[in-house]
């Protein structure tokens, strides 16, 4: 008896850890902005970010209009920074995306 409710309780404390963990990992135009002037995003290890290349979001104003934006995200990864594409409903690409939308 005891020992059930020891286990709920510790079942309710990981669910509401999992949940606080998840809220602070929402996409936001803010994380993209960062993640746009990061040189390591994707893993790359190089001096450039997005940023290097299209400095004051130039070039990419009227990106989110383009229905395949997140692969020309992933190309600019892999080409500009040779990172590693992100997978598309990752926290990093969907941030990516509303930073590019925030042009609108
Ligand atoms: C080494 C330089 C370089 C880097 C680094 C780079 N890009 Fe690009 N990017 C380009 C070039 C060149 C093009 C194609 C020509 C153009 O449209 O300006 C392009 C095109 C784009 C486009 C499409 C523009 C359009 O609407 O036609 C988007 C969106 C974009 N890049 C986003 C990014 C993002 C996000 C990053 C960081 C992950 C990034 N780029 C990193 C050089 C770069």
């Amino acid at each position: 008896m005891m020992k059930s409710v020891l286990a709920a309780m510790i079942a309710a404390l990981l669910l509401g850890l999992s949940l606080t963990a998840h809220a602070a990992e929402k996409p936001s135009v803010a994380l993209g902005e960062k993640l746009f002037k990061d040189p390591k995003l994707g893993g790359a290890t190089g001096a450039k970010s997005c940023a290097s290349c299209h400095p004051d979001s130039a070039g990419i104003e009227f990106s989110y209009k383009k229905p395949n934006l997140p692969q020309i995200i992933n190309m600019c990864i892999a080409r500009g920074l040779n990172g590693t594409p992100l997978p598309e409903d990752s926290v990093e690409m969907q941030s990516l995306i509303l930073y590019h939308q925030s042009f609108k």
